[in-house]
C-alpha cells in the first residue's frame, strides 16, 4: 500500500511517499523560513497562504521522485494537529480532497505522533518497547512507547518546550529565526564555564521539565554583557545550550531508569542538536542501551514522518479503511 503524506502545522510543507512494506520512497519539502525570518518569527496568515502555494508542485515532485503517479497511491495522511489552524486546513483539505476524488481513505495523523515515529526510519531500526523523549517548539515529553498508538506520558514540560527555551534565548542574544540551529551554531565558539545558569527540576524525582526560569536567567545574564562583546555572547549561548542539555539528558536516563528499558528514541527539532545527541549516545552508552535518531534532515517538520505514522497505522490494522476519516489521541 503506498500512502501519500501532508504536513503543513508550521512553517514546513511536507509531501512524502511511503509504502507501507519498503519504507520512504521520495519526500519533498519546502521550509518558509526565510519568508517569516524578518518578522522574528512565523506569521499564521503568511505560512497558511504559502502552503497553498507549494503543496501541489511538491505533491507532483515527491511522486516523481518515487517514480509513481496518483493512481498508484492506496491512502492519504495529514497532519491534524496540533498545529497552526489555517496552515493545518490547507494540508488536511488537499489530502481530503485528493482522497475525495479517487475513493481513498484518508488518515487524519497527530503531529507528535509523527515526530515520536520519525526515528524507526532510520536504520538501526528499534524495537517496541522504548522511551521516546519529544523535543519540538512546541513540546517537551518523555513517553514510552509499547507499540503504534501504545504511549504512555511519563513527563512534559510545566511551562516552555525544550525548542522554545533555545528560541527564546536566542532572541534575547539577537540572533535570527530559527534560534534553535543559530544559537547552537554560535554556542560552538564559546566556553560554556563562564557562566552558570540554572537547571530546573534537574533533580526533581519526577519526569517533567521547567524551562522558563532559565530564559529569565538567560535575560538577566544578556544584560549585565558589555555591549558589543561577542565572545561573552558566544559563552552565554555555550552555557545556555549546557543547560538544556543537561536537563534533558538528565531526564532521558531517569527514565530509563524508572521503566527499565534500555532503548532512548530521541525526535523533534531539538533533536537535531549535535550536543545533545553527542550526549545522549554517550551516556546510552555508559548505560549499556542505545539511544536511536532520526535521520537529521527528519528531526524538523516533514511529509515523511507523516505517511510513514499512517502507514504503521495501516499495517497495525488501526485504520478504518472504509469509514474514509479516523481520528487519534495520544494516552492518558
Ligand atoms: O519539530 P519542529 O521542527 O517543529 C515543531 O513541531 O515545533 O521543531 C522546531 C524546534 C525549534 O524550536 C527549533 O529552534 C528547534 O526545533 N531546533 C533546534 C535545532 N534545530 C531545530 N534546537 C537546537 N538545536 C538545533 N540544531
Ligand atoms: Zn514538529
Amino acid at each position: 500500500m503506498i500512502v501519500l503524506g501532508f504536513e503543513s502545522s508550521c512553517d514546513e510543507t511536507g509531501v512524502a511517499v511511503v509504502d507501507a512494506d519498503r519504507g520512504l520512497l521520495a519526500h519533498a519539502l519546502y521550509s518558509q523560513i526565510e519568508m517569516h525570518q524578518e518578522y522574528g518569527g512565523v506569521v499564521p496568515e503568511l505560512a497558511s497562504r504559502d502552503h497553498v502555494r507549494r503543496i501541489l508542485p511538491l505533491t507532483r515532485q515527491a511522486l516523481t521522485d518515487a517514480g509513481l503517479t496518483l493512481d498508484d497511491v492506496g491512502a492519504v495522511a495529514y497532519t491534524a494537529g496540533p498545529g497552526l489552524a489555517g496552515a493545518l486546513l490547507v494540508g488536511a483539505s488537499v489530502a481530503q480532497a485528493i482522497a475525495w476524488s479517487r475513493d481513498l481513505p484518508s488518515i487524519a495523523i497527530h503531529h507528535l505522533e509523527g515526530h515520536l515515529l520519525s526515528p524507526l526510519l532510520a536504520t538501526p531500526r528499534p524495537d517496541f518497547p522504548f522511551v521516546a523523549l519529544l523535543v519540538s517548539g512546541g513540546h517537551t515529553q518523555l513517553m514510552r512507547v509499547d507499540g503504534v498508538g501504545d504511549y504512555t506520558l511519563l513527563g512534559e514540560t510545566l511551562d516552555d518546550a525544550a525548542g522554545e527555551a533555545f528560541d527564546k534565548s536566542a532572541k534575547l542574544m539577537g540572533l535570527g529565526y530559527p534560534g534553535g540551529p543559530a544559537l547552537s551554531r554560535l554556542a560552538e565558539q564559546g566556553d560554556a564555564s563562564r557562566f552558570d545558569l540554572p537547571r530546573p527540576k534537574l533533580h526533581s524525582p519526577d519526569l517533567d521539565f521547567s524551562f522558563s526560569g532559565l530564559k529569565t536567567a538567560v535575560l538577566i545574564k544578556m544584560k549585565s554583557l558589555p555591549e558589543g562583546d561577542e565572545q561573552a555572547k558566544a559563552d552565554l549561548a555555550a552555557a545556555t545550550q549546557n543547560a538544556i542539555v543537561e536537563v534533558l539528558v538528565a531526564k532521558s536516563v531517569k527514565a530509563l531508569q524508572q521503566t527499565g528499558l534500555k532503548r532512548l528514541v530521541i525526535a523533534g527539532g531539538v533533536g537535531a542538536n549535535r550536543l545533545l545527541r553527542e550526549r545522549l549516545a554517550e551516556r546510552l552508552t555508559r548505560l549499556r542501551g542505545q539511544a536511536y535518531f532520526p535521520p537529521l534532515e527528519l528531526c524538523t517538520d516533514n511529509g515523511a514522518m507523516i505517511a510513514f505514522a499512517a502507514a504503521m497505522r495501516l499495517k497495525a490494522g488501526m485504520v478504518d479503511v472504509d469509514s474514509r476519516n479516523t481520528a487519534f489521541t495520544v494516552k492518558p
